[in-house]
């Protein structure tokens, strides 16, 4: 399978936040932005894999700034990193301010997509190769975060997880 770049599986969401995607303090909702995340990751998998690609995990979300009513909302998504049927999307949300256009970094998550056959079986996916700095270290820690991903999931052992237990040597 011929290896892809991960800016042929960029996907970018733009989209305004309504009123009836705040929250009390009339902020965008979590669960809202954990849903467009969801679709631009998905999308992004579908655009790597060519298959029809399942969220398997979301291994990191940082609410870290609040995006207020009526802000335009940029939700961009990538592959970072595949293995053999899943692949590791790297999501970087961005605040654009409507009168000045300038961008701020509000959030970014991390989610694990699998890509699967008409019956829901994993299927292979091709290989990436990261080209700029920041896709190669994305790249590199991927694994790390699988092995924690699986480890909390319960489907890895802990003495399995070489990559972490790397960390504290
Ligand atoms: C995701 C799913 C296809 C995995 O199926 P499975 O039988 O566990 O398959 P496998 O054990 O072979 O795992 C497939 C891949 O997913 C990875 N994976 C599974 N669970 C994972 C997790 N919690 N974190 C990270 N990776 C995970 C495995 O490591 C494996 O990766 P690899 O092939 O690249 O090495 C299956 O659990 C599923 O269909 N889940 C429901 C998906 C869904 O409906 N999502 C929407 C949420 S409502």
């Amino acid at each position: 399978m011929t290896p892809k770049y991960p800016s042929e599986s960029l996907t970018i969401l733009t989209d305004l936040v309504l009123p009836s995607e705040t929250n009390a303090l009339n902020n965008l909702f979590g669960g809202e932005l954990l849903a467009r995340m969801d679709r631009a990751a998905s999308i992004s998998a579908g655009r790597h894999s060519r298959h029809i690609s399942v969220t398997a995990s979301v291994n990191h979300v940082a609410f870290n700034k609040s995006i207020a009513l009526g802000s335009v909302v940029i939700i961009e998504a990538k592959v970072s990193r595949a293995f053999k049927t899943s692949m590791e999307i790297y999501i970087d949300v961005w605040n654009e301010d409507r009168e000045s256009g300038e961008r701020t970094k509000a959030n970014e998550a991390i989610y694990t997509f699998v890509a699967v056959d008409e019956n829901g079986k994993p299927v292979e996916v091709p290989q990436i190769i990261p080209q700029t700095k920041l896709e190669k270290h994305r790249y590199d820690d991927a694994l790390r975060r699988k092995q924690l991903s699986l480890l909390l999931a319960g489907k890895m052992k802990p003495e399995e997880a070489t990559e972490l237990k790397a960390l504290f040597v």
